[in-house]
């Protein structure tokens, strides 16, 4: 089975081909267009610029990935639905309804966030050469804890099997991405802030400054980091000159240490055996070092998995891995009906 991912939910467009063979799955083609520099000059995602580039870039990228014009060879299409914003959603959905159409191959809508999950599905080979294909996929083992950390998500999840899942805590107002943005934007750092504090932050004391960590004691798993942002603000204002990489580091800490926390509360809860950590801050190399240290000394026998540096941010391979076991299960959506959904749930 060969499958075409399409993803368009947030600033990158991207196309992606993997294909089944004989239990062996293949990344075959991956294309990707970010529109990240073109958002930085407004120091945020704009929607509507967000789904003009990715009606420009979508068919160019269908064409830098080989996708055949007549569908020869592909089984089945995927595009994410939700969640994500509308217009930059739709142009990917109408797109992928218009291909499954025309050719007669089924349509699978893939939720964004169960397809960051299947990015590590891509996790053990070397890293894949640009835009080229590579990379054999294995199954992490069940049931799987997943911490989903991304610029509009933070949640803790439990995936029992393919397409099972109890979400067991979430964010109750900003996600973590979106607080190295904020926190970015109040250092006078560029648009995605995330990088750039991490970069600032090998060069700052992360004890420096001491900022909360956020709900860690509140017997539950849900996170909160709107709490910390503002604290990150009120420290700014106090001072008259600011030591930003002290300031990037203690914040980066902060979050850092709340997560990695959190998730082993929810390892002591749920007794998972496999970890998994995705979505776009899992680029973060203290996050994922801190985290495998912690899961290594603390639970030896269970297996962690982080997708490869290529896959952390946005992409189509995870929708097509993703699109992939859904089309195994022959779970098709009406390619006259599906809509996009900003707040499609797992
Ligand atoms: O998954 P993603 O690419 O898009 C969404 O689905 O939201 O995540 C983007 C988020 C942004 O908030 C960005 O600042 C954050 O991931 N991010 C990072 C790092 N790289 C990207 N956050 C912390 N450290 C990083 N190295
Ligand atoms: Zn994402």
């Amino acid at each position: 089975m060969r499958v075409l991912g399409i993803e368009t939910s947030c600033d990158e467009t991207a196309v992606a081909v993997v294909s089944d063979d004989g239990g062996r799955f293949v990344i075959e083609k991956n294309a990707l267009a970010s529109q990240a520099q073109i958002h930085a000059r407004y120091g945020g995602v704009v929607p509507e610029v967000a789904a003009r580039e990715h009606a420009a870039f979508l068919f160019p990228l269908l064409v830098e990935a080989g996708v055949p014009r007549d569908g020869e060879g592909i089984d089945a299409v995927a595009v994410t639905y939700g969640p994500g914003l509308v217009p930059a959603l739709r142009v990917g959905v109408e797109a992928a309804k218009a291909l499954s159409w025309s050719w007669k191959k089924p349509l699978v809508a893939v939720n964004h966030l169960e397809g960051h999950i299947y990015s590590v599905w891509f996790s053990k080979f070397p890293p894949l050469p640009k835009g080229g294909s590579g990379g054999v996929a294995f199954t992490p083992l069940f049931p799987a804890l997943c911490l989903l950390v991304s610029g509009g998500h933070t949640e803790l999840v439990l995936m029992r099997d393919h397409g099972v899942y109890e979400v067991l805590g979430m964010t109750r107002d900003d996600a973590a991405g979106e607080a190295f943005d904020k926190v970015a934007k109040l250092l006078g750092l560029p648009y995605p802030g995330g990088p750039e504090i991490s970069r600032e932050a090998l060069l700052g004391d992360a004890s420096a400054i001491h900022f909360p960590r956020p709900m860690i004691a509140s017997g539950d798993l849900d996170f909160s980091f709107a709490g910390l942002k503002t604290a990150v603000r009120v420290y700014l204002a106090s001072q008259t000159a600011v030591p930003l990489a002290d300031v990037a580091a203690s914040f980066q800490q902060a979050v850092v240490d709340t997560l990695v926390l959190k998730t082993l509360h929810a390892v002591a809860k749920v007794s998972p055996r496999s970890v998994i950590l995705s979505g776009g801050v899992s680029a973060n190399r203290l996050l994922r070092e801190t985290l495998g240290d912690a899961l290594r000394e603390q639970h030896p026998g269970l297996s962690f998995h982080v997708p490869d540096a290529s896959l952390t941010g946005d992409n189509a391979v995870m929708i097509a891995m993703c699109g992939l076991m859904r089309a195994k299960r022959g779970e098709f959506v009406d390619p006259l009906t599906l809509v996009a959904d900003p707040n499609a749930r797992l």
